[in-house]
């Protein structure tokens, strides 16, 4: 089971600049407030909680089929609709194309060369193509598959056939054109928001089509949901995560949250995080900037920063339990100094005794972190943390008194670009775009 090691994130260990038993229960009413909102499911957007009561049988028939006909599955989507389907296949699937079917690409963004090189390596008549849109708006979502649509089109007879459309289970244009073209559609249930959607038909079927179990995800899902939804914040996890953090960036004013896995596998479930806590979070002037690492990667890269620089950091690492798999380091170069001492020991050793080592390091110069444990990194471990983190962001969000499933500071950049691309009704951002282009004429190199 999941767990949150945050002794380092204390006074009785890190001093002053901890945190006092004092500072939460000092927040203990609030927590069972926000915790009696949480369970009366006080807001729609809190919908998410209920995809780990679902019925996968429909999931895992598309999954089949697709599974028999294709050799490609090109997932189109951006922001939720990408970063879980991804989190899941390279922590539990890496490397997956090098040596299974189908092959999974997932496509998040608009860059005409990735797409290119997409297409170029797969057969469209032996695509699946899984466009993932919850508003079913998207423009960069709707681009790509207007193009896939199109190409699609030429290339295969009965095209439609080759698509899967995961999207509201009533509104919106995708939901509307599938409709239209008779193309098979998953629903996202009402409420459900991209980043909360991992664990729904958005990354499920992704999941299943890489021969993942989707109900094992959702067991480990369903199992710390126990544990977090504990009214008592001493005994839940994704509580006590919020709480220390939000005291953090309240009372020290530390407004950066580094997540960092020792698992190259769990690298894209810590973007998925990011981005997760960043839309939730981030509004009215609060929120803490997510920082998506990797150890030991970023131990030769950003630790210095964090030992030596601004104290405006606190550090959640992950680690693994048991990677299992494990390579012993042969006793070879036994007489070159310096680097005899590696040989005798594993991989798996030298990966956990550099966690502990930089949990130390830090800890000793009383910069805060914390560490959250999984045994494995399997499917149902995967939906521990999934959940876990979900659970942890809504509950922040609440504690700020804020609304964690809105993003009101996208729409104006999304402005400007319908403008630009000539939607109706955008006609004015259009000219506040041409205007600005004239003012940044005027200081160039
Ligand atoms: O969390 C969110 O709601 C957003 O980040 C969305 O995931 C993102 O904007 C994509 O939206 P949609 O799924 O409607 O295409």
């Amino acid at each position: 089971m999941l767990e949150l090691n945050f002794s380092n994130m204390m006074q009785e260990v890190i001093g002053e600049k901890g945190i006092s038993e004092k500072q939460i229960e000092g927040l203990k009413t609030k927590v069972y407030d926000i915790d009696k909102r949480i369970k009366a499911k006080e807001i729609p957007e809190l919908a998410f909680i209920g995809l780990l009561e679902q019925d996968t049988s429909e999931i895992k028939k598309i999954a089949s089929d697709v599974r028999k006909k294709f050799e490609s599955f090109l997932i189109l989507g951006i922001g939720g609709s990408a970063l879980g389907p991804r989190a899941i296949l390279e922590a539990i699937s890496p490397f997956h194309n090098l040596d299974k079917k189908p092959r999974v690409f997932i496509y998040d963004n608009v860059d005409p060369r990735t797409l290119q090189r997409i297409l170029s390596l797969t057969d469209l008549k032996k695509t699946a193509v899984n466009v993932i849109t919850k508003s079913g708006s998207t423009a960069e979502t709707m681009a790509s598959f207007m193009i896939l649509w199109d190409k699609m089109n030429s290339a295969v007879s009965g095209s439609s056939k080759n698509f899967i459309a995961t999207t509201d289970p009533s509104e919106g244009n995708l939901r509307k054109i599938a409709n239209e073209k008779k193309i098979t559609t998953l629903s996202i249930p009402k409420g459900v928001v991209g980043r909360y959607s991992v664990l729904s038909s958005v990354g499920l079927l992704c999941a299943e089509v890489a021969g993942i179990d989707s109900n094992e995800i959702l067991k480990g899902a369903k199992d710390v949901h126990k544990k977090c939804s504990d009214a008592e914040i001493w005994k839940n996890p994704a509580y006590l995560f919020g709480t220390l953090l939000y005291l953090m960036e309240r009372e020290d004013k530390r407004s950066i949250n580094v997540l960092m896995p020792y698992a190259d596998g769990l690298k894209p479930t810590a973007e998925w995080f990011s981005q997760l806590w960043a839309e939730s979070l981030g509004k009215s002037g609060s929120g803490l900037t997510p920082y998506p690492s990797l150890g030991t990667t970023d131990q030769h890269s950003q630790l210095q920063l964090w030992m030596e620089g601004p104290e405006d950091k606190v550090v959640a690492f992950i680690k693994v339990d048991d990677y299992e798999v494990d390579f012993k380091i042969p006793k070879v170069f036994k007489d070159v100094e310096g680097t005899g001492y590696l040989g005798g020991h594993t991989l798996s050793g030298l990966i956990k005794a550099e966690q502990e080592s930089t949990e130390l390091a830090l800890s000793k110069i009383k910069r805060p972190n914390m560490t959250i444990s999984i045994p494995k990194i399997d499917a149902y471990h995967m939906g521990q943390l999934f959940h876990f983190f979900e659970m942890a962001t809504a509950f922040t969000g609440f504690l700020y008194g804020l609304n964690p499933f809105n993003q009101p500071g996208v729409e104006e950049g999304k402005n400007f670009t319908y403008g630009m691309m000539g939607k109706k009704g955008y006609e004015a951002k259009k000219e506040e775009v041409e205007k600005a282009r004239g003012k940044k004429t005027c200081r160039r190199v």
